[in-house]
């Protein structure tokens, strides 16, 4: 087969910029050992998220300029919603600023003490939203997602015994919801297969529990199941977006995934009443109905957005190109996240620097490394970002994630190919010296999602 070349051409350029490692090793010294902390010129190849950093097509250029800033039903809005109704099939749509607004207003009424929300993997702004409601979350992967170096094709699954269990032992009345992440990105971006999606559906219904999706990565995950699940090869991405989707009886998505958009997100669902007490929180937090914390400009950038998307050639070029880096990688005996994620690759740190015990954070070190290295900003997903203590009278021990993965995530359409090679190189260069790597201690922290602010020092 010829290379899958990248289905696009380059019309507009920006400048990376460079500096030396012994520049990096100060810069992130004053960062404080954390690559949120990073001024992002000092950064070359800028790997931190997927988030808002894709690049945006010449139509959705032009679409801003058609954007209708009027406050209320303005086009721009039916045209978002007429692209959201279509893809989802979802009555209601409701937009947001980003992802974790929708998050937000969707447990602010959903929550509460006493609640348990679970799912295949809460992502961290989810995780939280949840819990500052007083409910808690309870994340149940499927087993063959929590060994990285195991390969298997739907490794974002969720645990579907665990799931039953779970809902007899805590009691459907106090399960407000099921949500399931597609795809998995905190357990390495892996796909999770129509018939989970669809079994785990039928047992939510079962016991009356509202089934969501958390879409950010929906059109990534429906590639997926196309190659990967044998009943949809001929299927178009469309329409199994539409199957996967008519399991739910709601969404939220970020649409600075999949959508290409810079900024902006929403809420999907099935029930007008709930629809209803989004849209009564969502004047007082975000704006009136039909712009939700987003200008026009946004709602046309998203509707062609989530019309770009669909394109197969598109979603063929971003798979491989993940698999492309994790090849070279794997090449190298690197233990990584087997097989590749859907928008990223995920370095397995506890593999890589097995001299690191985990209450020091290996993954961090492997992300300053990269960082001195080659300019590659990447972040850490393990117990830097997950971990919670278990506190004593005198002291308080570390309650470690389930992984400690350094993720590298590609943004969309933005960097070329001999990007992704020099980033293989730098990180062959650092597995090369691994041996020499140490571990870093916290020195200060935020009581919640506390990997964006958080301050370290090496040991
Ligand atoms: N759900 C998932 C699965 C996500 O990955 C994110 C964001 C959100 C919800 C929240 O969306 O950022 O628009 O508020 N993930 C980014 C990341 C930040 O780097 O993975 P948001």
């Amino acid at each position: 087969m010829k290379t899958i070349i990248e289905p696009f051409r380059i019309k507009s350029v920006e400048p990376l910029h460079f500096n030396t490692a012994l520049e990096r090793s100060q810069i992130i010294e004053r960062a404080f050992y954390n690559p949120f902390l990073i001024h992002s010129e000092d950064v070359i190849i800028d790997l931190l998220t997927d988030s808002g950093t894709s690049a945006m097509s010449s139509k959705q250029w032009a679409g801003l300029m058609q954007g209708d800033e009027s406050y209320a039903c303005s086009p721009s809005f039916y045209h978002f919603e007429n692209t959201v109704r279509r893809i989802t099939g979802m009555e209601y749509i409701i937009p947001t600023h980003q992802g974790r607004a929708a998050e937000n207003i969707l447990f602010t009424l959903l929550g509460g003490k006493d609640k348990t929300v679970l799912s295949n993997t809460l992502f961290d702004t989810t995780r939280a939203n949840i819990e500052f409601t007083g409910a808690r979350g309870i994340d149940l992967p499927c087993p063959e997602g929590k060994i990285p170096s195991k390969p298997s094709a739907f490794k974002g699954n969720i645990d579907l015994d665990a799931l039953q269990a779970h809902i007899k032992t805590i009691g459907p009345e106090k399960i407000p919801m099921v949500i399931m992440t597609v795809t998995n990105n905190s357990n390495g971006g892996q796909p999770v297969s129509m018939e989970n999606i669809r079994n785990a559906s039928l047992l939510c219904k079962q016991f009356q529990i509202p089934f969501f999706i958390d879409a950010c990565r929906f059109a990534e995950n429906c590639y997926f199941i196309k190659i990967r699940e044998k009943a949809y090869a001929t299927y178009s991405i469309e329409e199994i977006a539409r199957e996967m989707f008519s399991y739910a009886d709601g969404c939220t998505m970020s649409a600075k995934k999949d959508a290409f958009a810079n900024i902006g997100g929403f809420l999907a669902m099935q029930n007008p009443d709930l629809a209803q007490k989004c849209r009564n929180l969502l004047v007082i937090t975000e704006g009136f109905p039909t712009y939700g914390g987003l200008a026009g400009r946004d709602l046309e950038a998203i509707a062609i957005g989530l019309e770009e998307v669909l394109d197969e050639h598109y979603l063929q070029y971003r798979i491989r190109s993940i698999e492309y880096l994790a090849q070279k990688l794997m090449d190298q005996n690197i233990p990584i996240m087997q097989p590749a994620g859907g928008h990223a690759v995920y370095l397995d740190a506890k593999a890589f620097l097995p001299h690191i015990p985990v209450d020091q954070y290996p993954g961090q070190s492997l992300v300053c490394a990269l960082y001195i290295e080659g300019g590659i900003r990447s972040v850490e997903i393990g117990s830097l970002m997950f971990g919670t203590y278990e506190v004593h009278s005198t002291s308080k021990v570390l309650i470690p994630a389930k992984l400690e993965l350094v993720r590298l995530a590609i943004p969309r359409r933005v960097y070329t190919q001999s990007h992704i090679d020099y980033v293989a190189e730098v990180i062959i260069e650092v597995w090369n010296k691994r041996n020499t790597l140490t571990g870093y201690a916290i020195t200060e922290e935020a009581p919640l999602l506390r990997h964006f602010t958080a301050k370290l020092k090496p040991i």
